[in-house]
């Protein structure tokens, strides 16, 4: 199976990706990780492990339509089985979404449907809940709310600030985004659809 990675900046969720991808000898291929920002630290990371990388400067484009389009040309080239999002912070466009529907997977830094968006941290902080954590789900058209393949839960701490609840959640999602992704591969999670349209991932022993 062929994967695509889309990020933004650190690239840490991609590392992990790469690195179970080798160790474990899942049954696919980095055919491909894009960022959006040419200075992004997970693109240089990449390219120094031979992963064939890609910048694409979303500012060098007129309208997010026109970035997409150019996306959605280099990722077509590449023919990803999945198009995984780690840390990529466009909102994409509902053409963009459609044509890689089914298909695209994404890693979000709170337990959805709460705190879908941004500042997740720094709302959980404030809301007061006891947990927080990370969830990984399919990308549908409405920003963080398409089927979820798994969570992980983190407590909140009292003394926690931001980055401290940031760093524990992050470490969560390191752990929990290569372990259903690695599933999800080798057929132990299934990505079911009702006759209804609903679409949910079934664990398979
Ligand atoms: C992660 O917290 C991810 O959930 C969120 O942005 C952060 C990206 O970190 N969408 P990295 O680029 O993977 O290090």
């Amino acid at each position: 199976q062929r994967l695509a990675v889309l990020i933004s900046g650190r690239g840490s969720n991609m590392q992990v990706l790469a690195e179970a991808c080798e160790r474990e000898a899942w049954p696919a291929e980095f055919v491909g990780v894009i960022s959006n920002r040419p200075a992004a630290a997970g693109l240089a990371w990449a390219a120094a492990r031979g992963l064939p990388s890609f910048a694409l400067d979303h500012t060098a484009h007129p309208s997010r339509e026109a970035f997409d389009a150019v996306l959605a040309e280099t990722l077509d080239a590449l023919r990803p089985d999945w198009v995984l999002l780690a840390g990529y912070m466009r909102i994409l466009t509902p053409g963009f979404v459609a044509r890689f529907a089914g298909r695209m997977i994404n890693i979000h830094p709170s337990l959805l449907p709460a705190f879908p968006g941004l500042h997740t941290h720094r709302r959980a902080l404030e809301a007061g809940t006891v947990w927080a954590g990370c969830t990984v789900h399919e990308v549908t058209a409405e920003l963080d709310h398409g089927p979820l393949l798994g969570q992980a839960a983190v407590p909140l701490r009292p003394d926690d600030d931001e980055d401290r609840l940031a760093a524990r959640v992050l470490r969560a999602e390191h752990r929990l985004y290569p372990e259903l992704i690695g599933r999800l591969l080798r057929g132990g999670l299934v990505r079911e659809q009702a006759a209804d349209g609903r679409v949910h991932y079934a664990v398979r022993d």
